[in-house]
C-alpha cells in the first residue's frame, strides 16, 4: 500500500473510510471484547480484504463500517463525517446513499421475488422509482442471474442466493461495497463473474471497495 502520509500539503483528504480506536463490547457475563482499538483507513479506489479465523470479529467490524451497529468507543469517519453520534435517521439516509452490502447470511425476503428483493437497494437511497425494475434486472444479468428474476429466493440455491445478494449491493449505486464472505458459495467461474473479488484472494474472508 502507498504511505498515505506522503500526501502532498493541499491535496484532498481521499480517506473514504476512517477507524480511530474503535472497540466493541457486547455485554454479558462475561462480556466478549469483538474489536480492540481498531485503526484503519481506506482511501478511494482501495480495495481491502480483512482475514481472519472464525470469531475473530470480522462481521462486527463490517456491521459498524455499514452503520448498523455502533461502536462502544472510538471514532468512524465516513467521508469526512463523524458517525458515532449521529441519529438513526441520518445513519440509515448515509447507508441508504453511499454503501451496498453484501451480508454473511444474504437477508432476502422470502414473499418478494429475487428482481424485487434487489429493487429494495434503491428504496432509501436517491434515484426515483423510474427504470427502478430495469436497472434490478441488469444487476442480475451482470451477476448471471438473469434467468432467476421471478424467482422467490428459496427456491434459488445457496450460490444463487449470493449473487442475488451480490446483485442488490451494486444496484444502490454506492461509492462504497462491503462484502462478508461474499464469494464463499460460488465456484471459481462465479467468483469471476461476480465483480467483486478481481483481486486479492480470490475467497475473501470480508472485503470492501469503492467502485
Ligand atoms: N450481536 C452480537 N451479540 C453478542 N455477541 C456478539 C454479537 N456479534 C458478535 N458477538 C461476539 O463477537 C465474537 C466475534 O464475532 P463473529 O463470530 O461474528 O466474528 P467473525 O470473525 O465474523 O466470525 P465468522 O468467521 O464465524 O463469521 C463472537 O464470538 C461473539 O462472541
Ligand atoms: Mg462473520
Amino acid at each position: 500500500m502507498p504511505d498515505r502520509r506522503a500526501r502532498g500539503r493541499g491535496e484532498p483528504d481521499r480517506a473514504v473510510i476512517e477507524l480511530t480506536r474503535v472497540s466493541r463490547e457486547f455485554p454479558g457475563q462475561p462480556p466478549v471484547r469483538a474489536l480492540r482499538e481498531v485503526s484503519l483507513r481506506v482511501d478511494q479506489g482501495d480495495y481491502l480484504a480483512i482475514v481472519g479465523p472464525p470469531g475473530s470479529g470480522k462481521s462486527p467490524l463490517l456491521n459498524v463500517v455499514v452503520l448498523l451497529d455502533r461502536p462502544t468507543s472510538g471514532s468512524y469517519l465516513l467521508n469526512g463525517v463523524e458517525t458515532t453520534t449521529l441519529p438513526d435517521g441520518a445513519r440509515t439516509r448515509l447507508r441508504g446513499d453511499r454503501i451496498g452490502f453484501v451480508f454473511q447470511s444474504f437477508h432476502l425476503l422470502s414473499h418478494r421475488s429475487v428482481v424485487e428483493n434487489v429493487m429494495l437497494a434503491e428504496v432509501y437511497g436517491r434515484r426515483g422509482r423510474k427504470g427502478r425494475r430495469e436497472r434490478a434486472l441488469a444487476a442480475l444479468e451482470r451477476v448471471g442471474l438473469g434467468h432467476r428474476a421471478g424467482f422467490a429466493p428459496n427456491r434459488l440455491s445457496g450460490g444463487e442466493r449470493q449473487r442475488a445478494a451480490i446483485a442488490r449491493a451494486l444496484l444502490g449505486g454506492a461509492s462504497l461495497l462491503l462484502c462478508d464472505e461474499p464469494t464463499g458459495n460460488l465456484d471459481s467461474r462465479n467468483t469471476e463473474a461476480a465483480p467483486l473479488a478481481r483481486r486479492g484472494t480470490s475467497r475473501p474472508s470480508s472485503c470492501w471497495s469503492r467502485r
